[in-house]
């Protein structure tokens, strides 16, 4: 495994990024295809193993019971001080006012929530689960500032918006001397490639790591195009963020893998941690070889040719993922 610096900070963090929405209580929540606590655990403990420090949850996954999974099996197989643990607010946890956003009350509770089904005493990295519209950015940067000052968070990220929100809160929390944003968490993969526009140059110039979610478009990427899984059949969010055109994408990375006779996820993979602008991809794994993969991806080097028959069939996508 390789590490690297998470954007302009002094915390390492490994190449690949064991992302746990996988992981969780399939009947709770909305992702009826994740792995319950007996199926997660060897998983979590192979990419351990591996040498993935880096973990990635959320409230809201399976009705918080990944951040209970992850936070039992992280403290059995690792020593907290070994590992960079990541979750996210936003979500709706509760029905009825204040169930969800980023008003300072719901990120003061729902901090307090996550630490206790996590079972540690701080997060390394403390994501919003996208912009709050409905609440001022002066009350959601200060109340993560105070968080980090209280020492309930090393770091604070956030996860995708339009480029203008994200600077916005920037600005808005170096006005005021506040905790600012290491970390942009986006729907970037090699069928979804609109944060080229304006998101990534915005991180590369401003110094802010890049973690991209869903690199490997869900499965899409690894397989060919009218293959279906348990995962894919009831994945309903997943299913509105790619296209029929998309298919060329994914027989170029049919092609190039058949050439190098290794698995297509490992060259999807690769072509996201050849980008200047990635830190890590939140890889998802549901079987033992998808972490095989994405261990390989890192030390799988792309032709520059390579590279740009991969790129080629790129047909641009409306926004999704906000
Ligand atoms: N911030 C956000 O809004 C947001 C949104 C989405 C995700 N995330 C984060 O990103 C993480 C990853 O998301 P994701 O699971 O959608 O990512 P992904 O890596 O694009 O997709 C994972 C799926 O791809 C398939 N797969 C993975 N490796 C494979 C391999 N080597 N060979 C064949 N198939 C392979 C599996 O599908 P099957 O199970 O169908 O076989 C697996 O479930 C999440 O766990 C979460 O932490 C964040």
């Amino acid at each position: 495994m390789q590490y690297v610096k998470l954007g302009s900070t002094g915390l390492d963090v490994s190449r690949i990024c064991l992302g746990c929405m996988t992981y969780g209580v399939p009947d709770r929540g909305t992702h009826e295809w994740t792995l319950d606590e007996e199926a997660s655990r060897p998983l979590i403990r192979q990419a351990l193993e591996a040498g993935v420090t880096f973990f990635d949850t959320a409230n809201v996954y399976s009705d918080g019971t990944s951040e209970e999974i992850v936070g039992k099996a992280l403290r059995d197989f690792a020593s907290r001080d070994d590992i960079v643990l990541a979750t996210k607010v936003n979500g709706r946890m509760r029905p009825g006012p204040n169930g969800a956003g980023l008003s300072r009350k719901a990120i003061m509770t729902e901090i307090d929530h996550s630490l206790r089904r996590l079972g540690t005493d701080y997060v390394d990295l403390y994501q919003i689960h996208r912009f709050d519209p409905a609440t001022p950015v002066e009350e959601t940067m200060e109340a993560l500032h105070d968080l980090v000052r209280a020492g309930k968070v090393r770091y604070i990220g956030a996860s995708s918006m339009y480029a203008w929100q994200f600077s916005k809160m920037q600005y808005t929390a170096e006005r005021h001397g506040w905790t600012k944003f290491v970390s942009m968490q986006n729907h970037y993969n090699l069928l979804y490639r609109e944060e080229e526009r304006e998101m990534l140059p915005l991180c590369a110039d401003q110094g802010v790591g890049v973690l991209p979610w869903s690199p490997l478009a869900r499965g899409r990427l690894t397989r060919d195009w009218d293959t279906a899984t348990e995962r894919s059949a009831t994945d309903n969010f997943g299913s509105t963020l790619y296209q029929e055109g998309d298919r060329a994408v994914v027989e170029a990375v049919t092609r190039i893998a058949g050439d190098r006779g290794v698995p297509r996820a490992r060259v999807a993979l690769a072509w996201l941690l050849h980008q200047d602008t990635v830190t890590a991809p939140i890889v998802g794994a549901s079987k033992s070889g998808h972490l095989d993969d994405a261990v390989a991806a890192v030390e799988l080097t792309l032709g520059d040719k390579e590279i740009e028959e991969l790129e080629r069939p790129y047909a641009p996508h409306p926004i999704a993922g906000h």
